[in-house]
């Protein structure tokens, strides 16, 4: 691993944990205004983040490297709307996924083979994750402000498993 790679990799540990704080944050607000479901969803989601997190950081370990864990910026925890929720997440997932694939690049450039292939498993989450949340942007500006059936989709919401943590 080059200096330059394993810098760029224990920041993104931070901003995944970062992700993570930020969904907690929205899962407050969400559960507070009464949309339990979604902050179900949101919880599982911040659970997530933090395995990405992980996943990293034992990766740094694994390669006889010293992880690092600084300290993040709290996150924005006030919300006009379910609609605003999701739009700051679908925009939280799009600033993630433009960090992987600059640190994709990076590992790239410097011929660090071992930090791409783990990196490839995070090119591929973040497809999935921008899908599911825009599908999720896209039905709430379709039901806007009628109350049966955001209460429908805030149910779908709440349904969400846990997924298995990756690489357990
Ligand atoms: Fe770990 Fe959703 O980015």
């Amino acid at each position: 691993m080059t200096p330059t790679v394993l810098e760029a990799i224990n920041k993104q540990i931070s901003n995944e944990f970062s992700a993570s704080f930020s969904y907690l944050a929205m899962a407050a607000w969400c559960e507070h205004h009464q949309f339990t479901g979604a902050g179900h969803w949101l919880r599982v989601q911040s659970q997530e983040e933090h395995t990405h997190a992980m996943k990293l950081f034992n990766f740094v370990l694994a390669r006889n490297y010293q992880a690092s864990v600084t300290g993040i910026e709290s996150p924005r925890g006030e919300f006009g709307s379910l609609l605003d929720v999701f739009e700051s997440a679908q925009k939280q997932e799009q600033t993630v996924s433009r960090q992987i694939d600059g640190l994709y690049e990076l590992a790239f450039t410097e011929k660090v083979f071992a930090a791409m292939a783990e990196l490839q498993w995070f090119v591929t989450e973040q497809v999935e994750e921008e899908k599911t949340i825009r599908e999720i942007v896209a039905k709430l500006r379709m039901v806007k402000d009628d109350p049966s059936s955001l209460l429908d989709l805030d149910r779908e919401l709440g349904a969400r498993a846990a997924e298995p943590t990756p690489g357990a």
